[in-house]
């Protein structure tokens, strides 16, 4: 059975005019230390009430992509004009309609429990109300702009986005839609009408960050000094939400892997640091560090897609400061995801993987930008740590210290073009000295996976801005914390609280643990948006049927 929306009726939950309150019993377990009242470890079940109060107040939404003229950005763009619009296109196949297929909140659905011994399930955006539905839409030069007010507020519609962003390279959205080669011939020649006026903006190009045959695409730059680079890129989103009449504003960056800044002490350490270094337009502040300074400023937040170290601890004191949310990194996309699944599957299963080898090769222009060292070792990073939290949560399998050797190679081949190629060898040890080879073959288009996953990362940042809990003894409710957890399902190296030493604000404690396995990041995100509208976490008991 499936409904398309549904109201909690509870004693736990009001549905206000502009918001929605809740009440919610939050169980968790809490663990002792011998010595800390008790010989030997104790563990006792803890129960915290929590208030939560979301808004309903659904903004007019508008996203501004770093590398809007990127494979991610114009198929992200033209997607949402397609199913805007409503295009259907012919293959040699078939007639392919518009969808969001690979979007969490479009496309997927939660349980939301049993009737009459029927499972009875629900669309994941009916769970809380996301962006406003906005009909009818016209271009101008540089944005996507749409009119018309909403139909219904509590409904998540990505259709009513208005987009705009920044690419160092000035071709128009349609034609860089044809040189990212992603959609079919037939759905661009339909969609270039509503992209060939959509121009990006200028944007901040360092060479020594990429790779050098990125050079050849910049000619849409800003001039100047890194602060006022800066100044530009709030000017900005200033103008943008102005011309757009934008209620908020979300800024993602999809463009090129940067290779990784140098953190050192008395550059970018902290937060004052970090500002005087602009002032002194120190060289190893990274274009992606300047764009999310200017966001952090204007109190917009900002997710990372690439996997460079963007958020040095001096912008996550900023962030925090500012109380402005930012989050990433880099979109799980698929071979990670894949991996964050079968890892989790085999140490869950209590099968003890040894050796993980991971080969990708792709085609693309964030394949060419990779075959650079420098760069490619920004993703190794990123890659590599997402076993992790698996392996450490089985010590039956692993001594202290053990880890499965994991290696990843990225190899730049043009013919594929954005249709990547990812093959993984998973060896495990199983049962009396036993072996397991598990060989898998991927073969994606990149972009038209990634495009999904950004418009979820721009969704959900949004809506945890409206989002205030409080726990019990605590007088004031406050926003979550503005390192955006939240968003970890979609990031292959989920950015926490983790590494920052100082506890400036006290609403969350660092020390957030990280969490790669992709269904336990799914069922945290889906438990919380229950919290909002007072329902229990989904426990999969079914105890009524036992
Ligand atoms: P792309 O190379 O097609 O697009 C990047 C765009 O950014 C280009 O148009 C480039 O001109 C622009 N650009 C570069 N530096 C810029 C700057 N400083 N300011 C403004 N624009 C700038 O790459 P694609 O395939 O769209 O991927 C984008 C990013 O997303 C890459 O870093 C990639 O590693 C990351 N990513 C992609 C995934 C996927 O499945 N497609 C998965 C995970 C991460």
């Amino acid at each position: 059975m499936f409904l398309d929306s549904f109201r909690v009726e509870s004693p736990r939950v009001r549905y206000g005019a502009s918001e929605i309150e809740s009440e919610y019993r939050y169980d968790t377990t809490e663990v002792v230390p011998p010595g800390d009242g008790g010989a030997g470890w104790v563990v006792r079940p803890k129960s915290v009430t929590y208030n939560f109060k979301t808004s309903t107040s659904v903004p007019k939404l508008g996203v501004m992509l770093v590398g809007w003229g990127g494979n991610n950005g114009t198929t992200l763009t033209a997607g949402v004009i397609a199913n805007r619009e409503g295009i259907s296109w012919e293959t040699k196949e078939k007639v392919h309609k518009a969808n969001y297929f690979g979007s969490l909140t479009q496309a997927s659905t939660i349980r939301v429990g049993s009737h009459n011994g029927e499972e009875v399930h629900a669309p994941f955006k009916s769970l809380v109300p996301m962006v406003m539905i906005l009909s009818l839409n016209f271009l101008c030069t540089r944005y996507l702009t749409i009119i018309n007010m909403s139909k219904s507020m509590h409904v998540v519609d990505p259709n009513a986005i208005v987009f705009g962003g920044w690419d160092i390279s000035n071709l128009s959205m349609a034609d860089a839609m044809a040189r990212a080669k992603v959609l079919d011939i037939n759905l661009q020649k339909k969609l270039r009408p509503y992209m060939q006026s959509m121009m990006p903006l200028p944007g901040i190009f360092n060479p020594d960050f990429v790779a050098a045959n990125q050079g050849a695409r910049a000619n849409n730059l800003i001039q100047g000094t890194k602060k006022e680079q800066v100044e530009q890129i709030k000017k900005d989103i200033r103008e943008f939400k102005e011309k757009t009449k934008v209620d908020k504003v979300v800024v993602l960056w999809t463009a090129n892997t940067e290779r990784y800044s140098n953190v050192v002490a008395g550059l970018n350490d902290t937060m004052d640091n970090l500002m005087a270094s602009l002032e002194k337009n120190e060289a190893e502040i990274s274009p992606s560090t300047l764009y999310a300074i200017a966001c952090v400023s204007e109190g917009v937040p900002f997710v990372n897609g690439s996997p460079q170290n963007t958020f040095v601890t001096g912008l996550i004191e900023f962030a925090i400061n500012k109380n402005s949310v930012i989050g990433g990194d880099d979109f799980k996309s698929g071979q990670t995801k894949m991996k964050s699944v079968l890892v989790d599957f085999l140490v869950g299963a209590g099968i003890k993987p040894t050796s993980i080898a991971s080969y990708n090769h792709l085609g693309n222009n964030d394949g060419m930008n990779l075959s650079a060292p420098q760069v490619f070792r920004s993703k190794e990073i990123s890659k590599s740590s997402v076993v992790d939290d698996m392996v450490a949560s089985n010590p039956i399998l692993y001594s202290p210290g053990e880890h499965p050797d994991h290696v990843i190679v990225i190899k730049y081949i043009p013919y594929v073009g954005d249709s990547k190629r990812a093959m993984d060898e998973y060896t495990s040890e199983i049962f009396m000295g036993g072996k397991n080879t598990i060989v898998l073959h991927n073969t994606c288009e990149d972009s038209l996976l990634a495009a999904p996953i950004i418009l979820d990362l721009v969704l959900l940042a949004e809506l945890s801005t409206r989002i205030q809990l409080k726990a019990e003894g605590q007088d004031k409710f406050h926003s979550f914390h503005p390192v955006a957890t939240m968003l970890s399902y979609l990031s292959k190296a989920p950015l926490v609280s983790f590494f920052i030493l100082f506890a400036l604000v006290t609403i969350v404690p660092p020390g957030t643990p990280v969490v790669n396995a992709l269904a336990k990041q799914r069922a945290m995100l889906e438990n919380i948006l229950r919290a909002c509208v007072g329902l229990a976490p989904e426990n999969n008991m079914m105890l009524e049927h036992k």
